[in-house]
């Protein structure tokens, strides 16, 4: 699984373990999510170019690092992406978003697509899709597809739990799109949840279950 990036940090391991525990409540499974994304967001955008510009400090002129080219994409999958995207926009704030809304049909695990809205111009950007799960990988490799389809060209995806068979599902179907996870699970059970996992995430930061 050469496109898998596993972020084993023990801060993201420790955090993570909580989030599974059945008896995490709604607001610290939220707040959790979110401390995750940044730990996450510091692993996904830490080969991003830099150009050198010129500054003033206080005490003088100096040639200083600075981010290069145009700004990011985050693009998160409705409603659970939020989570992670919540977090993402705290270490960049001045990345635009996109949002994808998909739900899964909870008979075929087909991915239903009910809202689209992306920046004009993503194909001169670097496109970062965000959604805790890869299950099966039907909703990622749907709302990655209609990405490039808008032209997306630089795209990397960003989850909180991988199952083995999404993995390959999706690196089947997007080759050129590296994945970062804090963790890869054993397993999808028979209706498509990941095992050990944590349960719905949508339903476990919304409290809709
Ligand atoms: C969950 C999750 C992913 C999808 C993963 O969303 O947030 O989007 O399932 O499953 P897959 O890899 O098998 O497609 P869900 O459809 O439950 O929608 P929600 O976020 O609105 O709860
Ligand atoms: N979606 C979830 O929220 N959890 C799973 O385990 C699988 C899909």
């Amino acid at each position: 699984m050469e496109n898998l990036t596993i972020v084993d940090h023990p801060l993201v391991q420790h955090k993570l373990t909580i989030m599974r525990d059945k008896d995490t409540s709604t607001a610290s499974f939220r707040r959790l999510l979110e401390e995750i994304a940044h730990l996450l967001c510091y692993e996904v955008t830490r080969d991003l170019e830099t150009q050198t510009i010129d500054i003033q400090t206080p005490m003088g002129p100096m040639q200083a690092p600075a981010l290069k080219g145009k700004k990011l994409v985050f693009a998160s999958i409705l409603r659970a992406g939020n989570g992670l995207l919540s977090g993402m926009l705290d270490l960049v704030p001045s990345a635009r978003v996109a949002h994808i809304g998909l739900y899964r049909d909870p008979e075929t695990l087909q991915a239903v697509e009910y809202y689209f809205k992306a920046p004009t111009d993503i194909a001169d950007r670097l496109v970062i899709v965000v959604d805790p799960m890869l299950a099966t990988a039907n909703s990622a490799v749907s709302a990655i597809d209609k990405l490039k389809e808008r032209g997306a060209n630089n795209i990397r995806f960003l989850c909180l739990l991988a199952a083995p068979e999404g993995v390959r599902r999706f690196t089947e179907a997007h080759p050129d799109v590296p994945i970062f996870t804090a963790s890869l699970d054993e397993k999808l059970n028979d209706h498509g949840y990941i095992m050990p996992g944590l349960g719905d995430a949508g339903d476990r930061m919304y409290g809709t279950r």
